[in-house]
């Protein structure tokens, strides 16, 4: 289906429905990360924060102002920008509001010659594809549980994997933007920013400077990513750098997302006690073709940030 026959149909939803299209500002903050809660996602009041500040942020609101849908375009430079947070409150499904949100998203970043890219929940996925998303490379996210704690033996063996890792903050913002920006072609240094800004984020930078991991806190885990590193043994140690103090010591379930076709790390995770949770595929729309898995060895920042 193009995208102006989905526009077409979906605007206005059905007499009587009273919604109204909104640009979200920060007073939405805590009404979007209410939905985001209700579906089960990890999204902070930080996170929402970065889609209405450095992105185009857009909802419906019904007839009692309440916000009951959401989607987000977030630019990374000129070449690609991210579109995430597409959301409705269950009442509100398989009436067109996703696919208004997500047409209004795709405009605003065409209008700026920037290639719509995205990571889909299966859910998702039929919608984009409808309006002719291309389907590139499968997104695992892995889950590790606090109830599922390892033995002092096994966090003891993790400790020592970690130890060639150097503590990072935001005095290396630089360096861990330009890492980044090198494995993924994205500038999306407000978004390191953000993350190494706040209190409760750790990040680590390897001795010989080729990589960098970052663990942010969730509303439901700590997320560890984004992640990059020259391979997939020095992505490991980075990872145990991470994973230590983020879950078996701090007691919290983590969350990460790996694109799948790298072994070792997923024997790995799985040797932590990490399981699937659920599959993303990463979309794009329009570009000369779907996206493929870079060199980089890397755990990406999240669906909603990719
Ligand atoms: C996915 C989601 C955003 C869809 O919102 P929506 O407003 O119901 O979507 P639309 O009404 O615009 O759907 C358009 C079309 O997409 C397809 N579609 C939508 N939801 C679908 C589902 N759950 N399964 C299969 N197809 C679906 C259908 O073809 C639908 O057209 P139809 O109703 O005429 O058959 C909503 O279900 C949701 O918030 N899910 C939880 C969060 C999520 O997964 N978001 C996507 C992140 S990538």
């Amino acid at each position: 289906m193009a995208l102006s026959e989905v526009r077409a149909k979906a605007l206005p939803c059905r007499p009587g429905d009273a919604l109204r299209l909104v640009t979200l500002t920060s007073d939405c903050i805590d009404a979007g990360a209410a939905l985001s809660d209700a579906t089960g996602w990890n999204q902070t009041a930080d996170d929402w924060a970065i889609f209405i500040r450095n992105g185009h942020a857009i909802g419906f609101r019904d007839a009692a102002d309440r916000l009951v849908a959401t989607a987000a375009a977030l630019p990374y430079g000129a070449s690609a920008g991210w579109i995430s947070m597409v959301l409705v409150a269950d009442a509100w499904r398989r009436r067109g509001l996703a696919s208004a949100l997500l047409a209004a998203c795709v405009e605003h970043l065409r209008a700026a010659h920037i290639v719509p890219v995205l990571d889909a929940t299966p859910a998702g996925a039929a919608v984009y594809a409808r309006i002719g998303f291309a389907a590139g490379f499968e997104i695992d996210r892995w889950e590790w549980k606090a109830a599922s704690a390892q033995s002092g033996a096994a966090k003891a063996a993790l400790a020592s994997s970690a130890r060639g890792m150097l503590p990072a903050g935001p005095s290396d913002l630089d360096a861990i933007a330009a890492l980044d920006r090198a494995s993924n072609g994205l500038e999306r240094r407000f978004l390191l920013e953000s993350f190494l800004s706040r209190p409760g984020t750790r990040a680590w930078l390897p001795r010989n400077g080729r990589g960098f991991a970052v663990a942010r806190e969730g509303r439901r885990a700590t997320q560890i990513g984004p992640l990059v590193a020259g391979s997939e043994s020095e992505a490991i140690e980075l990872l145990a750098a991470a994973f230590a103090p983020a879950g078996p010591s701090a007691g919290r379930d983590v969350f990460l997302d790996l694109p799948r076709g790298r072994p070792a790390l997923q024997d790995w995770l799985e040797a932590q006690g990490f399981v699937r949770q659920r599959p993303f595929v990463r979309m794009s729309l329009g570009a000369a073709q779907p996206p493929t898995l870079g060199e980089t060895c890397v755990v990406l920042a999240g669906p909603e940030f990719g």
